[in-house]
Formats: structure tokens, sequence, C-alpha cells
């Protein structure tokens, strides 16, 4: 495609920098992984967000494709395309946030944990290039197995002496967007107006919705309380089965993608009182890694909320989900230091 650098060769490069320097009020935003099902969804949404001046394009196929594709749109983010492992670095430097929806997809049978032994040394060879690149950069973790994936990436960036905490965050925005849905759906609510917490991890029994806590207050029956459960926790299921063996969610998915890197830039911006789920760093359990209500602030999570009152029913499902959970995050450890 006429990439922004031929352009700037006939162009003469003064005029083509003019616009990336003008757009540099904005924030740089990779995405790893761009070119697959929730990569290009989320590319093109994030190349509609105003906050973002550049929008790195990288995967290990199709990127120049999508990239051109994309950056025909009439917004304002400048948009580059990187194919390939020698090109990852390139995609890296500079970036404020990296968004990683890189590696495989569930078919329909699969666990996310079936998917550990081939994306596990895909995100851990992206996250040594953040840790050599962009080592301030937050970073939004989507490929799975989430509860395995982070940990992962953690480990890199202790390796390389650069973890940071409160830059290190798994996406569970989908339990979120899910819950808020099918809450508003018995409900007779409009799902805009609904906020489910969802915590502990992003995996079967450990995606843990806290009904008690859903605003606007709900009281829910027995029979409401299991459906909504079962239905939360196997949302993703139930896209892997519809696709049949066309992938797993990748349009939800890039929409969550987006509502929680757009609540990650505008907390870099300074706004107050971004507050959503991530699967992060934690103490909140005796567990290293727990996905809870976090805010967001100009270096990534700034304070991480405890989880409030549980009922019987939510206290027997995180005891479940916490069991599960030590060895996911154990495996990622593991991983890495072997
Ligand atoms: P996909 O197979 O359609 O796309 C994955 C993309 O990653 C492909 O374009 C592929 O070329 C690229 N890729 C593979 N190895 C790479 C590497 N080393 N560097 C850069 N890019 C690489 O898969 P899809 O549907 O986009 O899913 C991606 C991941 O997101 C999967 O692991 C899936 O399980 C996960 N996922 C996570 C969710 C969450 O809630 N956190 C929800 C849905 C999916």
């Amino acid at each position: 495609p006429p990439n922004l650098q031929l352009v700037e060769e006939d162009l003469g490069l003064e005029r083509v920098n003019c616009r990336a320097k003008g757009a540099s009020s904005g924030f740089k935003v990779a995405i790893l992984g761009a070119a697959g099902g929730i990569g290009q969804p989320l590319a093109m949404l994030m190349k509609m967000n105003p906050l973002v001046s550049l929008l790195h394009l990288y995967d290990v196929v199709n990127a120049p494709g999508v990239t051109a594709d994309i950056s025909h749109m009439d917004t304002s983010a400048v948009v580059r395309g990187f194919l390939g492992q020698q090109q990852l670095e390139d995609a890296l430097i500079g970036m404020d946030l990296v968004i990683i929806p890189a590696g495989v997809p569930r078919k329909p049978g699969m666990t996310r944990d079936d998917l550990f032994n081939i994306n596990a040394g895909i995100v851990k060879t992206l996250c040594e290039a953040i840790a050599k690149c962009c080592p301030k950069a937050i970073v939004n973790i989507i490929s799975n197995p989430v509860n395995s994936t982070v940990p992962i990436a953690a480990e890199v960036f202790k390796k390389a002496g650069v973890f940071d905490p409160k830059r290190v965050l798994g996406v569970t925005m989908l339990d979120v967007v899910r819950a808020n849905t099918f809450v508003a759906e018995i409900m007779g609510l409009d799902p805009r107006e609904v906020d489910v917490p969802v915590v502990g991890g992003h995996a079967g029994v450990t995606i843990l919705p806290l009904l008690s806590q859903v605003k606007p207050s709900c009281s829910f029956t027995q029979k409401e309380i299991d459906y909504l459960t079962d239905r939360i926790q196997n949302g993703g299921t139930e896209v892997v089965e519809a696709k049949a063996g066309a992938g797993s969610a990748t349009l939800s998915m890039a929409y969550a993608a987006v509502k929680f890197a757009d609540a990650c830039l505008r907390a870099l911006r300074g706004d107050a009182a971004v507050v959503h789920c991530a699967y992060v760093a934690s103490e909140v359990t005796e567990l290293p890694f727990f996905a809870s209500k976090v805010r967001l602030g100009r270096n990534g999570v700034e304070e991480i909320y405890p989880l409030g009152p549980l009922n019987e029913y939510e206290r027997a499902g995180l005891e479940k989900a916490k069991k599960e959970l030590a060895g996911s995050i154990q495996k990622g450890v593991s991983f890495v230091k072997k």
C-alpha cells in the first residue's frame, strides 16, 4: 500500500511529519495480533478513538493489508503497519498503550487452558520486546488463557527488571459486558445502565459475577442467579459453539477491548474516577493475581478495591475460583522460570 514512508518521500518529509507531529497530542497505541479476528475490528474501533494519535498494527501475517484498509478511514489517528518479528521492535518504540490479542482462539470442546502451549510462547516473546522497547507502556492482555498469560507477562518483565504491577492488566471486560447484557435482558433494563462487578479470573468457574452488588440494585431469585452465573461463566463457550469451529468471540471482544483501552487512555490523560474490573497483580486475596474493580490513573492501576460484602453463594464461588486460579497462575509463572 502507499504507506506513509513512500508518501513521505513523494511529498517531502516535512509535510507528512507535520501531520504526525500535529497528532502527537494524543496517545500512541500498538495492537499486537492486529490482523486476527479480534485484532481487525479492534484496530478499526481504535482508529475511531479521538484519544489515539498514532496506531501501530503488528502481526505475523496480513498486517500491511489491514493497515492499508484502516488507514483510509477519515479519522485523525495515523496508522502504520508492521509485519513479522523483525519489525516488532519498531512497532513498539514510543508506545503509551500496547494491546495484545495475538494467539490462537478456542474451537468447540476446548478450554482456554488448552491454548496454553501455543499462546504462552507468543505472549512471552511479545512481552520481551515490550520490556526492551516501551517498558513504561500500559499493557492490556487479551490472549488466553488470561489467568496464565498475565502472570507470564509479569515474570518476563521481572526478569528484564522493568515489572510495574500497575501497568500490566488482563482484559476481563468481556465478562462484565456479557454480565451487564444478560442481567439487563432478564430485568428489562437498558444494558448501558447496568453495572455488574465480575471478579476472579477469565475462565469457567474463575469468572465470578457478584450479582449481590449489581447496580442498579436488583433482587434475583435463586433460579435467576443460577441461570445468570452459568451464562456469564460460559458466555465464551456459547459463542465458540455457535461459530462451530470458526473461532471464538471476536466482535464483542473487540468492543470490550476498546471500552477498556479507552478507559486506560482517559485515565492516562488524567480523568478522575475511571473504575473497571481487570485481572491484575493484587492483594485482594492471598493469590498474587486476581480480577476485581480497579481505579485507573496516569500510572495505570492506582487503586484496587476490595471485593465488598459477598453472600454465601458468592463465597462458595470464590473458593472454587481461587482453587482453579492458583493452578493457572503457577503454570504461567513456571513457564517463564523453567
Ligand atoms: P485469531 O486467530 O483470529 O487471531 C490471532 C492473530 O494473532 C492472528 O492474526 C495471528 O496471525 C496473530 N499472531 C499469532 N502469533 C503471533 C505472534 N507471535 N505475534 C503477533 N501476532 C501473532 O484469534 P482471535 O479470535 O483474534 O483471538 C485471539 C486471542 O484472544 C485468543 O487467544 C483468544 O482465546 C483470546 N480471546 C480473549 C478473550 C478475553 O476475554 N480476554 C475473548 C475472546 C478471545
